[in-house]
C-alpha cells in the first residue's frame, strides 16, 4: 500500500472515498464542513438525526456519485478535548478497514483542524494507522475470505505545513511497516518460524536497513558460557540461534541502548508440559524478539543519532530425550547457578544470558520485552503490559516516551523481597518462585543478570496478541512493543 500527501481541497479529492473526521461535540472540522457542503448537507443530516454520535472509530458512509470522491466516510474521533495525534492511528485504520472491505482501493483522508498543532505527529499517525489497519493474518489462505482492497491512501494537506507533514509521513510509513513486519513474524506458525528462520528474516531485514548482524550458534553460546540459554534448547531438534544486531548512530557517544527480546519460537513448556488448551498461541512466544528485529530494521531506516544493539536469544522449548529436567542445575554467563524447578519458566532462562551479554557489550541502558508470565495476563489483562525497572528515572523516561505511541504500560514494583522467593537450596537461584506475584518474581530473577545497568523490563504476555479484532486492527499479533522501542530510541537520540 502507498501513503502520500495530496494537495486537493477535500471537495475536489479524487478517490473511491473521502474520509472526514467528526468529534462527538461540535463544531465540525473545516474538511468535514467542506465535505458536508459538497453532499448537500447530508453529513449534518446524519448527525442531527442522532444516528451518528462521533464516538471513537464509529463510522457512517454517505454516497455522492456526482462528486470526484464518490463517497464520504465519516469517522468518529470522540471528544475534542481528549484529542491526541495517536488517535489518528485508529482513525486511519478504521477507514482503511471499513472501506477496504467494500472493495475500495483509493481513499483521501482529511485531517481534523487540531492537526495544525502537531502536523508531523498527525501525518505519522495517519500513515501508521493506514498501513497497520491493512494488515491481515490470512497469510496461509489461498483465497482470503475478506480481502482488503486498499492500495492508496492520500493524506489531504489543505493548508498545513507541508515539510512537517512529509517528515511525519516518512516516519509513519517506517513505523507502520515495522509494526506489520513484527506481526508477520509473530503470526507465522512455529513449523515455519524456527530459530533459523527468525535469524534469516533478521538477516534480510538488517541487510535491507544497513544494520550489522551476527547470528551465533550453539557452539558459540557454549564458548560464552550461556548454559542457561542452552538448557532451554536441549529438548529441541531445531538448532538455537543467538541474534545480535548493531546500529551505531552516534560514534561520539559511549551510550549504548540494548533492546532484548524473548525469542521462544514455540513454548510447549518442555518436560513441565503445558496443557493442550490454547497451546497453539505459544507460537507468539517470540513476540518480544520479533519486536526487536522489526525495531532494528526501522532504526536502520530512520537513522536516529543513538547507538542501539538488538539481542534476540531464539530457541524452541520442547520436551525430548535430551531436554532439561526439573531439578537440573545450569550456569548462566555471569557464573550464577540456577536450579530449574519448572521447565516452562524458560523465558527468564534465555533472557538471563541475553541480559549478561548486553552488559558484556557495554550496554548503558537495557530494555527487554518478553511474553514472560501468565500472571501478567491475570493482573493486567489485555490492555496494559507490565513495566518493572531497577531505575526510577529510566522507567519514568521510558513511560514518557511510550505514552504518545498508544502502547500502554502499568508500573509494577520490584522490592528486594520478591527476590527472596527465587532463592534455591542447591543453587544461587531457582527459576520459579511459586504462583504469588509471578510477574514480579520473574522480574526479580532477571534483575540478578542486569547488574547495575539501568533497566526496564516489559512483560507483554497479555498484550502481544489479542483474540479480538478492533475497528482499526485485525485480531492476532499486535507488535507491542515496537512503537515504544522506537520511541525510547528516538527519545535517547540527539536530534
Ligand atoms: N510463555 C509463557 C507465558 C505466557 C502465558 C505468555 C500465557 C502468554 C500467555 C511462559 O514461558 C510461561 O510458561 N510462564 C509460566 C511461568 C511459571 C511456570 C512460573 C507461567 O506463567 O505459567
Ligand atoms: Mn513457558
Ligand atoms: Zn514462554
Amino acid at each position: 500500500m502507498q501513503v502520500r500527501i495530496a494537495h486537493d481541497a477535500p471537495e475536489n479529492a479524487r478517490a473511491g472515498a473521502l474520509v472526514v473526521p467528526a468529534f462527538s461535540d461540535t463544531p465540525p472540522s473545516s474538511a468535514t464542513r467542506a465535505a458536508d457542503a459538497a453532499v448537500g448537507g447530508a453529513l449534518t443530516d446524519v448527525v442531527e438525526s442522532g444516528e451518528f454520535k462521533g464516538k471513537l472509530c464509529e463510522t457512517t458512509l454517505v454516497h455522492a456519485k456526482e462528486r470526484p470522491f464518490r463517497r464520504v466516510l465519516v469517522v468518529g474521533l470522540g471528544d475534542r478535548s481528549a484529542f491526541e495525534p495517536k488517535l489518528l492511528v485508529r482513525y486511519a485504520g478504521a477507514a482503511v478497514r471499513a472501506l477496504g472491505r467494500k472493495g475500495i482501493a483509493e481513499i483521501a483522508v482529511a485531517l481534523p483542524d487540531e492537526a495544525a498543532k502537531d502536523p508531523q505527529a498527525c501525518a505519522a499517525a495517519v500513515a501508521e494507522g493506514a498501513l497497520t489497519g491493512a494488515f491481515e493474518t490470512s497469510l496461509y489462505q489461498a483465497k482470503p475470505e475478506r480481502p482488503l482492497a486498499m492500495r492508496e491512501v492520500a493524506i489531504l494537506a489543505s493548508g498545513i505545513d507541508e515539510g512537517e507533514l512529509e517528515r511525519g509521513l516518512h516516519r509513519g510509513v517506517v513505523v507502520g511497516e515495522a509494526v506489520n513486519f513484527a506481526r508477520r513474524l509473530a503470526v507465522t506458525p512455529a513449523n515455519d518460524m524456527t530459530p533459523t528462520h527468525l535469524a534469516d528474516e533478521a538477516t534480510k531485514a538488517c541487510n535491507d536497513a544497513g544494520i550489522a548482524i551476527d547470528v551465533h550458534d550453539a557452539q558459540w553460546a557454549r564458548e560464552q558460557n550461556m548454559g542457561s540459554f542452552l538448557s532451554v534448547s536441549n529438548g529441541s531438534a531445531q538448532p538455537p540461534k543467538f541474534i545480535v544486531m548493531r546500529y551505531m548512530g552516534d560514534q561520539t557517544s559511549k551510550e549504548l541502548l540494548a533492546l532484548v527480546g524473548k525469542g521462544i519460537t514455540f513454548d510447549t513448556g518442555g518436560i513441565s508440559l503445558k496443557p493442550a488448551e490454547r497451546m497453539e498461541d505459544m507460537k507468539y512466544d517470540m513476540s518480544g524478539g520479533a519486536g526487536v528485529v522489526a525495531t532494528m530494521w526501522a532504526i536502520g531506516k530512520l537513522k536516529p543519532r543513538v547507538n542501539v544493539v538488538g539481542i534476540v536469544p531464539a530457541t524452541e522449548n520442547m520436551p525430548g530425550g535430551r531436554a532439561t529436567k526439573p531439578g537440573d542445575v545450569v550456569k548462566a554467563m555471569n557464573g550464577k547457578s540456577i536450579e530449574i524447578i519448572n521447565t516452562d519458566a524458560e523465558g527468564r532462562l534465555i533472557l538471563a544470558d541475553a541480559l549478561c551479554y548486553a552488559n558484556a557489550l557495554g550496554a548503558t541502558r537495557i530494555v527487554d520485552a518478553a511474553t514472560l508470565t501468565g500472571a501478567c495476563v491475570v493482573a493486567l489483562g489485555h490492555v496494559n503490559a507490565a513495566i518493572v525497572s531497577n531505575d526510577e528515572t529510566f522507567a519514568e523516561r521510558f513511560l514518557a516516551c511510550a505514552q504518545p505511541t498508544g502502547e500502554r504500560f502499568w508500573r509494577m514494583p520490584l522490592d528486594d523481597e520478591y527476590g527472596d522467593q527465587m532463592k534455591s537450596d542447591i543453587a544461587d537461584l531457582k527459576n520459579t518462585g511459586g504462583r504469588d506475584g509471578g510477574t514480579l518474581t520473574a522480574a526479580a530473577f532477571l534483575k540478578a543478570f542486569v547488574g547495575e545497568t539501568p533497566w526496564v523490563h516489559l512483560d507483554i504476555a497479555g498484550t502481544a496478541y489479542l483474540d479480538r479484532a478492533s475497528a482499526w486492527s485485525a485480531k492476532g499479533p499486535t507488535c507491542v512493543p515496537v512503537r515504544s522501542f522506537l520511541a525510547i530510541a528516538r527519545g535517547l537520540s540527539k536530534a
